[in-house]
């Protein structure tokens, strides 16, 4: 196929710049400036990346215009309806739906993988017994590390695959540990016959006195949000394993450094402060006071769970969630949840609203995700680490395809600087 090129005049030049332009598979074409420096002494200016493709990728595509997310190519409702967590987390890792005996062997592989080196287990210990999990989390995951050193040569197709299936077994284990911290617990281990979410259940939920039974429907309900969870292209999250992996740093370093990003309010931590500011309007008749608050530009409240950078038009995933979110709690017998009523009816007034409207601000996965979290009885400082348990699917994808893309540098962005031009030191005497 001919190449395509774009010409942008620039103002005190003769000769219009000439840049290749790409085309992907799917989505908007691409400008080429990577040589845009080298030959022409310029940089392009982009804070938050929003019209920046910072690689190739062919792991998940996002319409945020259209409302349509596909993993692989196949569209996330698809697979919410019909998949497993472990088969999308399959699909996401290699590219293609497991036939039943990969499906298997992938399953056993991962139960196999889910216990911790009892070393880790014992850094839990030092944490205070109020410590944010996401605390512990990225602190556990960047000691794993310092246990696991056979997976460490990033350059051995080996070592990574074994990495990616310890870390998907282990981020469930490592989560329910810090659960279990924080309510001076002991910590219940794995057990090899019950499935990921299963198994999550049990450790959370279990104590060594009494094994609890497991809730078919929470299993369902975490299975369908970890699908939901497991990728979105190139998110914070994801982008800073890709930049932290981008050095050659080890893996789990690199998603140490991921779920940090995914910690912040504007990212991962809505789902927390949704719930916290649902708590805060309280009643119904709260809710104009608070939308007011939104739209004032010195308030520097936002709506948790409202807005998104990639979507603008309903988020696709927090369609799904918000149907599970009924069964759920029609299941608890807490249909009537005040909590519920509350996100439905903010939802109901901000849609309506002028400022929402124009501004294209819709629900996102995590004005849902929350309630359902809670109904399950996860507390609030957990909702994130859930979060985590799904994209880790997602980062560990993202980091494999990018060791292995022949494209690969350092991620070294440049600036437009705005400070002080060269000036001489002043003895302080002289200040
Ligand atoms: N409430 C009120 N106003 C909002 C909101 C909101 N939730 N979100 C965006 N806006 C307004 C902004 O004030 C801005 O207004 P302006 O153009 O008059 O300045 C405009 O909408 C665009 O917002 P930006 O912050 O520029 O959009 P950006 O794409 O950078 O941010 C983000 C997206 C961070 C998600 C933002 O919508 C937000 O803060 N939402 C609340 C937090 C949240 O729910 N995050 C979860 C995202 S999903 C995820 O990560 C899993």
């Amino acid at each position: 196929m001919d190449k395509k090129y774009c010409k942008i005049e620039i103002c005190d030049r003769t000769d219009p710049l000439e840049l290749e332009i790409i085309t992907g598979n799917l989505g908007p074409d691409v400008i080429d400036i990577s040589n845009l420096y080298q030959e022409n002494s310029l940089f392009t200016y982009d804070p938050g990346f929003v019209s920046t493709a910072s690689c190739q990728s062919n792991i998940t595509f996002i319409d945020g215009d259209k409302g349509i997310l596909l993993y692989r190519g196949y569209p996330v409702e698809e697979l919410a309806k019909s998949s497993t967590f472990i088969e999308v987390a399959y699909l996401l890792l290699y590219g293609e739906l497991p036939n039943k005996n990969m499906l298997e062997d992938f399953s056993d592989s991962i139960i196999q993988h889910t216990m911790l080196n009892e070393g880790m287990l014992r850094l839990f210990n030092g944490f205070r017994y109020d410590a944010h999990p996401m605390a512990m989390l990225s602190a556990i995951v960047g000691s794993m590390s310092a246990y696991y050193h056979d997976t460490m040569d990033i350059n051995s197709a080996r070592a990574r695959e074994i990495f990616a299936h310890r870390i998907i077994a282990k981020l469930p284990t490592i989560a329910a540990a810090a659960y279990k911290h924080s309510v001076g617990q002991p910590f219940v281990y794995p057990l090899n016959t019950l499935n990921y979410c299963e198994n999550l259940l049990h450790m959370f939920f279990s104590v060594p006195a009494e094994q609890r039974d497991i809730d078919p429907i929470a299993a369902e309900a975490l299975d369908l949000l970890f699908i939901l969870h497991a990728d979105h292209e190139q998110n914070c999250s994801t982008s800073t394993v890709r930049m932290a992996g981008s050095s050659g740093t080890n893996p789990y370093s690199a998603i140490a450094a991921g779920i940090s990003a995914l910690w912040g309010p504007a990212h991962g931590g809505a789902n927390e402060a949704v719930l916290r500011m649902l708590v805060e309007i309280g009643t119904k008749k709260n809710i104009e006071k608070y939308i007011d608050k939104a739209k004032d530009k010195d308030d520097p409240f936002r709506l948790m769970g409202f807005g998104h950078r990639v979507y603008k038009n309903y988020d696709p995933r927090a369609k799904i969630i918000r149907k599970m979110c009924h069964k759920v709690l029609n299941q608890k017998g807490s249909a009537d949840s005040p909590l519920l009523e509350l996100a439905i009816e903010l939802e109901e007034i901000a849609l309506k609203d002028d400022y929402f409207r124009e501004k294209n601000l819709y629900p996102n996965v995590d004005f849902y995700s929350g309630i359902i979290y809670q109904a399950l009885g996860i507390p609030t400082s957990m909702f994130t680490v859930m979060f985590a348990i799904g994209r880790t699917v997602g980062w560990v994808s993202h980091w494999r395809e990018m060791i292995t893309d022949p494209n690969t540098k350092i991620s070294r962005p440049r600036q437009l600087y705005t400070g002080p031009e060269k000036r001489n030191y002043i003895s302080i005497d002289k200040r």
